[in-house]
């Protein structure tokens, strides 16, 4: 066998996948052989290097499991969450925006009539959240689920409590006949994601901080709507220029508002995206 230049490497890793039955995977396969060789050769990757990275990429597998996605936080880290959000999120101008999921959903969280304390006992400052549901032609969304969740005063989400038996600072609220809902809960802080781990690591090593501006979470369902995946961001707040995960949008940034009895109250309303004839209901990100 005669020697192989790097051209011919990549064109014979191309050629391999040349036959991929499904079309889409064709598609994928071929486009990311083409994009890592050419990073690799971009960069002139030594082997030394090939091999940190594989390293890196194990102690990411090595840290997950099912309290901790290592793999989420790269890809939010490195923007590309974010940017399969954008890709696929294309609302029409009026629609909430969506933004990243972030790996601290539980499926399955405790129902909560109207009115309730989610905070269910999480450290916090007290405050009130009230808002609508309303559809792009501004009619009210009846009946929609809300889903929200959010860390406590010390910036952890209870699934980052190993002793906790019990959820706090999330829950599912239904909106009343009008698609409005209230609830009660805690002010969102600032916090850091984890970066204990190689995730953390490659922070340090690029110059980069690990935190999040404060932010409450929320998926809003309806039947006929897209599900709408996203954050309500504390104006005035810090990171909000410069979100480890660049998960802010402008739109999203609200105020909470002072009360006479020291508590706080959020007032914010979500517009979803009729799904389209034929369309299926995709929502956030990863
Ligand atoms: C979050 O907001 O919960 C989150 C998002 C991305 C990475 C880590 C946390
Ligand atoms: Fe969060």
């Amino acid at each position: 066998m005669h020697t192989m230049s790097p051209e011919d490497i990549t064109r014979a890793a191309l050629a391999s996948v040349e036959a991929t039955p499904d079309a889409r995977l064709k598609e994928i396969m071929g486009s990311l052989v083409r994009h890592l060789h050419a990073f690799a050769s971009e960069v002139k990757l030594t082997e030394a290097e090939w091999f940190q990275g594989i390293d890196f990429l194990t102690r990411c597998g090595h840290i997950t499991d099912d309290k901790r996605q290592e793999f989420i936080l790269l890809s939010d880290v490195l923007g590309l969450s974010m940017l399969t959000v954008a890709l696929n999120n294309d609302k029409p101008a009026g629609c909430t925006e969506a933004t990243v999921f972030g790996p601290f959903h539980v499926e399955g969280a405790p129902h909560y009539p109207l009115g309730a304390d989610i905070a269910n006992g999480a450290p916090g400052t007290p405050c009130a959240v009230h808002g609508s549901v309303r559809g792009l032609d501004g009619r009210p969304v009846p009946g929609a689920v809300l889903d929200v969740w959010q860390s406590d005063a010390e910036g952890l989400y209870d699934v980052q409590r190993p002793g906790l038996d019990h959820a706090q600072a999330r829950g599912v609220l239904t909106a009343d006949g009008d698609g409005r809902f209230h609830f009660r809960s805690i002010l969102p802080v600032p916090y850091c994601i984890p970066h204990d781990g190689p995730v953390g690591r490659m922070l340090e090593a690029t110059g980069r901080h690990p935190w999040r501006p404060a932010h409450l979470h929320f998926r809003v369902q309806a039947p006929g709507y897209e599900t709408l995946i996203t954050h309500v961001f504390a104006a005035g707040g810090e990171y909000l220029d410069s979100d480890v995960v660049f998960g802010v949008r402008r739109s999203l940034v609200c105020e909470w508002k002072p009360q006479a009895d020291g508590s706080w109250r959020l007032d914010f309303d979500f517009v979803l995206n009729p799904v389209q004839a034929g369309a299926g209901g995709a929502g956030g990100g990863a």
